[in-house]
């Protein structure tokens, strides 16, 4: 498991972008397209906009399909839809085509929401497993990665779906991929940087195994290579 230690967040920021678009040219050589799921929050903003300023020409963006780990449920056009936010930073830049992006919809009732986003990406995909070619992962200070949360039923879902979730400490429904569906990824990369984040990283990397209280732990790709963007700050208590 490469774990990238940087200097700063715009130096694994840079470094991420650069991996983003080699995973994504290999992929697009030996089948054509693309299949990435981005993560929402505010760490990979940067990346997005680095991304729409920096790589407009590497790749053929036309062969991209943009997929979301976890979505807030909240609409379409709330500040914290991580769609919106990725539309802002990545999509409308580089002119992407609505048809290339699967958003969760929620302007239907939180399962129902998951379950179409389930078949949506079963009709995208045709074939089972799943697999996308890259998922990209945030942490959260609480370990939590997408939406796992702690101590939340979707952590023991054995199924590679999409699930909702109701977090009962902030009163807000999630819709998340299961920790399964992200294992069928080709490559997971976890963007994480700051000083918060620091405690989550060395419990998730180094601390005993509890899923029910680091659930990013479950991020294991069956047939996959998990890698780490940190900086020096979030790595800072790694031994
Ligand atoms: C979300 C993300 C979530 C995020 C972490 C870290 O929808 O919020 O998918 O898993 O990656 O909460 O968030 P920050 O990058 O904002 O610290």
């Amino acid at each position: 498991m490469p774990i990238n230690i940087f200097s700063s967040s715009d130096e694994t920021i840079k470094t991420l972008a650069r991996f983003f678009i080699e995973t994504a040219g290999k992929a697009i050589e030996e089948r054509g397209v693309f299949n990435v799921s981005l993560s929402g929050g505010s760490s990979p903003k940067k990346l997005y906009e680095l991304l729409a300023a920096e790589y407009g020409t590497a790749i053929d963006w036309s062969k991209v399909c943009f997929f979301f780990g976890d979505e807030r449920y909240v609409p379409a056009d709330h500040p914290d839809f991580n769609a919106l936010m990725a539309t802002k930073a990545l999509f409308d830049p580089l002119k992407i085509d609505a048809a290339q992006v699967f958003a969760v919809d929620t302007t239907l009732d939180p399962d129902s929401a998951a379950s179409a986003y389930m078949e949506a990406m079963a009709a995208h995909f045709k074939t089972t497993p799943i697999r996308l070619d890259l998922s990209l992962l945030g942490l959260g200070d609480d370990a939590h990665t997408a939406s796992l949360f702690p101590h939340t039923p979707v952590l023991a879902e054995k199924q590679a779906t999409v699930k909702s979730v109701f977090l009962t400490d902030k009163n807000v429904y999630r819709i998340t991929m299961t920790a399964p569906l992200i294992n069928q990824s080709r490559q997971v990369a976890f963007l994480t940087f700051g000083p918060s984040k620091a405690a989550a990283v060395n419990r998730v990397l180094k601390g005993e195994k509890n899923i029910e209280n680091y659930p990013a732990q479950l991020i294991d790709p069956e047939d996959g290579l998990v890698s780490w963007f940190l900086d020096e700050s979030a790595a800072s208590q790694l031994a």
